[in-house]
């Protein structure tokens, strides 16, 4: 059965202007002033905005902090109520497995069946062996191409060292695999919250404290060195604070394939929230630690100018009461990572486009068309365009609500952004031609997400 988005404006990345959108066999096959109805099914528009589902390549489904565990693909129907049809997930490599059984046994155990969005996965090294760097040629053909290692996270199994991070890079140049780095000095993070907590100080604000900007710049510093070493393209995940942004900037500059992201808690939060009292402040322990207003601010620029080239959730589903609880005593403890996939479009609709610091346009490129050309899916996803999937975002931008964890899918027992004002919500959502999200309400159906394969050779190797 054929569909019509009717009446709506398309917005791209380039412009935006009054179209139809039809939609046949799970693609799009016209974008056009008056195209007709004619058996289809008619989705209106008007007074609305069309734009390309989201594409999250941050969000965590699998992730562990000592023995606590976030909640999974079965919460992956909040993406879609907020306006995301394909997330990225970073799978942890489980000790003496390899990269590809780690990830297909996750895949069949916890995503197929089970996703209501699309999906794909980044391989996390947390057991580097020979088989594992030989691993990484079949990425590609795998169809998740990109890979994550953890600079911070000193004695946790997943951090990784510079040994890993070179030889990872050197490999992965060979065949096009993404190179990610969760930038952090794992040491000077460690020196520093010995030195709090031997001082008595053990609370969530603390967390903040003992990761100043400055462990961040250095390893961001570092890891672009060894790039430019092995002669690697990078890309930097959850970029938080002016100095790491300008290390990636001056590399830019003279001409190195150094790309990052921001996420949408850098853009609209801050390190205050870590001093809230009785223990909320633990709800907003995320690493790198919020920052500055200062930051918030250039990250926006940041954005806006290109510097760091998408925006994503860093989607991490922990409870507040149960397991950031684990914490009470001692910030080390309290499990990092906040959620937040359900409310990235319109948190940048409000804070962003509203409040004029990204056009709509931008908002399009930073939330769907650049993630999908990061992460070789541009093929087929992250723009309105003739044969691309119709995963589909309608935006209706009346109206002023309030976020609150009451009505969210995420499934924690908190949101970061409870109280936020909101303007506009989503209205309807499309994967592959399927009406999925009706008047702002989740419609799917679990297993309805399909695997996507990722491309190699994303945009950082372009
Ligand atoms: O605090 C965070 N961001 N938790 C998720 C894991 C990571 O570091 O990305
Ligand atoms: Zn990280
Ligand atoms: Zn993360």
């Amino acid at each position: 059965m054929m569909k019509i988005i009717k009446g709506g404006t398309v917005v791209t990345t380039e412009s935006e202007f009054k179209a139809d959108v039809l939609i046949q066999d799970g693609k799009i096959v016209a974008v056009g002033r008056g195209l007709s109805d004619e058996g289809a099914e008619v989705i209106n528009a008007s007074e609305m905005f069309v734009m390309p589902g989201g594409i999250d390549q941050h969000v965590h489904f699998s992730f562990e902090f000592k023995g606590e565990k976030v909640r999974g693909f079965e919460t992956s129907n909040a993406a879609a109520l907020g306006g995301t049809t394909t997330v990225i997930e970073f799978v942890n490599q489980e000790k003496g497995k390899g990269l590809i059984d780690t990830i297909e046994d996750y895949k069949k155990e916890n995503a197929e069946g089970i996703a209501m969005v699309d999906y794909s996965f980044h391989a996390v090294i947390t057991d580097p062996s020979d088989h594992v760097y030989e691993e990484i040629s079949k990425l590609p053909e795998m169809g998740y191409p990109s890979i994550k290692l953890f600079m911070a996270y000193k004695g946790l199994f997943f951090h990784a060292d510079d040994d890993v991070i070179a030889k990872s890079m050197a490999v992965a140049k060979k065949h096009g695999v993404t190179m990610m780095v969760h930038a952090e000095n794992a040491d000077l993070i460690d020196y520093l919250q010995r030195e709090c907590v031997e001082a008595g100080n053990t609370s969530p604000y603390y967390h903040a404290i003992s990761r100043p900007p400055i462990v961040e710049i250095e390893a961001t510093e570092r890891a672009i060195n060894i790039a430019k070493m092995t002669g690697t393209p990078l890309y930097v995940v959850h970029v938080s604070t002016t100095g790491a942004v300008d290390a990636i900037k001056a590399a830019k500059v003279k001409g190195v394939p150094i790309y990052g992201e921001t996420c949408t808690h850098y853009l609209t939060l801050d390190k205050e929230n870590l001093a809230r009292s009785d223990f909320e402040g633990a709800k907003y322990v995320c690493s790198p630690a919020l920052r500055d207003k200062a930051d918030r601010e250039y990250l926006w620029e940041s954005v806006k100018k290109g510097w760091l080239n998408a925006i994503s959730s860093d989607h991490c589903g922990f409870d507040w009461k149960k397991q950031k609880h684990m914490g009470i005593n001692d910030f080390r403890d309290i499990p990092n990572g906040a959620p937040g996939m359900e409310n990235r479009l319109s948190i940048l609709w409000t804070y962003g486009v509203e409040k004029g610091k990204i056009s709509r346009s931008k908002l399009v490129e930073l939330f769907s068309t650049n993630p999908a050309m990061n992460n070789g899916l541009d093929h087929i996803k992250g723009s309105i365009e003739v044969g691309h999937h119709a995963d589909i975002v309608i935006y209706n931008p009346k109206g002023t609500y309030k976020i609150t964890n009451d009505n969210s899918l995420q499934g924690t027992d908190y949101n970061s952004y409870e109280g936020f004002e909101q303007k506009g919500r989503v209205e309807t959502v499309l994967l592959r031609g399927d009406i999925i999200v009706k008047d702002n309400k989740f419609i799917g159906q679990p297993g309805q997400g399909q695997f996507t394969k990722c491309k190699a050779y994303g945009l950082v190797y372009r």
